[in-house]
């Protein structure tokens, strides 16, 4: 008999969105639902669509768009949730209904007030309902690691005698211990009727940093399912990070005996997508995908990998995808060889995509004295606004100084104007003199929430990546913008980020410009 297939569950969108902060908007959500696909997941969960009408739109464009992976909308056990997941989810490859209640003793009294006799005739209905609707239905015991076992092999065993066919095990509030996690698994395994005819999934959070370990403890105990985000955000201290229970599962094959049927080469693209459209950065120190998870500081090290890598590298960074950090390209490469490059790295790009990047591609190796792997990633990675960008840096100037404040101006053209919106301003640092000067000529004011810079190589003449958080109606827009220069960086990534606000929002009333436009 070959070895048990692990199923992985994306819930990225779902779970992962619901980070504080964290705000996707639905050709972001699509595009992570295409790297998924790309990655071989088995299924992902888009979201909630009983949560808001733009949630419900989201599910149902990554329905429509996005084949290969099995597609999940989320429900609470009632039959308004179950209809709006259902519209959701219907017109996927293979749509999935996934209901949850809680069953804890803590959740029945302060939460839900509802008896024990209740939530089991309420999962009962609920699993009875979608199974009218689709024959993929999940159900999930909510905070089943403090619920009571005998509780747990009852409600399991009536939703699967309704035909649940997979039964979640979710450790909701990160409470769990690797030990009595996998006994909590066996003993449903031994216990809970008809339990051979449905998958049993498991879905850990990471409150005490088990998440990842309880997963894989679950998956020893013979859990056939395991729910995980990209990098492992999600809800507080986040879920299950999936590069980290897919590398420790083909790490570690013959230990476990278990396959997955993941593309492990995929794992660092969607890693940066998620942290591109999120703004979620993980630490650099972060398991299978932190920049320095493939990097050797120390002399001793580094001589014992260039001798055999073996040496202090259990698994090699082209296995997740992780682009060497090698000299590529001089500005004397052609065309050609860039492209090679770019296809070396995973990169299948239209012509004109291509072309766009070659042009950049230039401009940096001019700037640049080594242009490696890491900075072509950069370059594809840059995100325009889905749909057309209203407005363009087109020129910036900045003197600053420890005499007095900086002062900055800016050029920027504005969609449907001839002339260019020049401005210049003041402000405390070259920084928030460009911001300031932006502000001014696009003419309304926006909240800036956050402001990060990061090296994309390293050296003095490395590409900087700036990262802006805006704020506008409650909403968080993310803009990204790279340059050699990093006040440009800075004052394209905030570029980017009012693009997005006006794509979403639209232009602000007419009382709330400024001047300039
Ligand atoms: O953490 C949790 O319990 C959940 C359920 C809805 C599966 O996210
Ligand atoms: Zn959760």
């Amino acid at each position: 008999m070959g070895n048990r297939r692990i199923q992985f569950f994306d819930t990225t969108l779902r779970d992962g969105e619901q980070s504080p902060g964290i705000c996707l908007g639905i050709e972001e959500k699509v595009e992570i639902g295409l790297s998924l696909a790309r990655l071989k997941v088995d299924v992902i969960e888009a979201g909630f669509p009983a949560a808001s009408p733009g949630d419900l739109a989201a599910v149902q464009a990554v329905a429509a768009r996005v084949k290969g992976p099995a597609i999940a909308g989320l429900a609470r056990a009632n039959r308004k949730d179950i209809d709006l997941a259902w519209e959701g989810v219907r017109k996927a490859e293979r749509p999935r209904i996934h209901t949850f209640i809680a069953t804890s003793d803590i959740h029945l009294e302060y939460k839900l007030k509802m008896s024990r006799a209740e939530v089991l005739e309420a999962a009962v209905a609920a699993v009875r309902y979608a199974r009218s609707l689709t024959p993929d239905v999940e159900f999930s015991a909510e905070d089943a690691s403090r619920s009571d076992w005998a509780f747990l092999t009852e409600i399991f065993g009536a939703v699967i005698r309704e035909g649940a066919s997979v039964i979640n095990v979710p450790d909701t509030v990160g409470y769990a211990m690797p030990d009595e996690f996998a006994r909590l698994i066996t003993h449903l395994r031994n216990n809970t009727p008809d339990i051979e005819k449905a998958i049993i999934s498991v879905h850990c959070h990471d409150d005490l940093g088990m998440a990842a370990a309880n997963s894989i403890a679950a998956v020893m105990a013979g859990a056939g399912q395991v729910e995980c985000t990209i990098n492992g955000i999600g809800e507080r201290a986040g879920n299950a990070a999936l590069e980290e229970i897919a590398m420790a599962l083909a790490t570690r094959r013959e230990h476990f005996g278990v396959e997955i049927g993941l593309d492990t080469r995929q794992i660092y693209r969607a890693s940066r997508l998620v942290q591109n459209l999120t703004g979620f950065n993980p630490p650099p120190n972060k398991a299978v995908i932190g920049d320095n998870a493939f990097a050797h500081e120390s002399g001793i090290h580094q001589h014992g990998i260039l001798n055999n890598s073996l040496t202090y590298e259990i698994m090699n960074p082209e296995s997740v995808g992780v682009p060497r950090n090698s000299l590529v390209l001089g500005k004397h490469s052609g065309r050609h060889a860039f492209e090679d490059r770019l296809r070396a790295l995973g990169h299948e790009l239209p012509a004109a995509k291509v072309n766009e990047l070659f042009a950049q591609f230039k401009e940096l190796a001019d700037k640049k004295k080594t242009v490696f792997d890491r900075d072509i990633e950069a370059l594809v990675e840059q995100k325009p606004v889905a749909g057309p960008e209203h407005y363009q840096l087109i020129g910036h100037h900045v003197v600053s100084g420890t005499q007095g404040p900086a002062m900055a101006s800016v050029r920027i053209s504005s969609a449907g104007l001839k002339t260019p919106l020049s401005q210049a301003a003041v402000g405390d640092g070259p920084v928030d003199a460009i911001f300031n000067a932006i502000e001014t000529a696009v003419g309304f004011s926006v909240t800036l929430k956050d402001y990060q810079l990061k090296a994309v190589t390293s050296g003095q003449d490395a590409l900087g990546e700036a990262t802006v958080w805006l704020e506008r109606d409650k909403q968080i827009f993310i803009g990204r913008g790279l340059s050699t220069d990093v006040v440009e960086a800075s004052a394209r990534a905030f570029v980017n980020a009012v693009n997005k606000m006006t794509a979403v929002c639209g232009l602000p009333s007419e009382n709330q410009v400024a001047g300039g436009i």
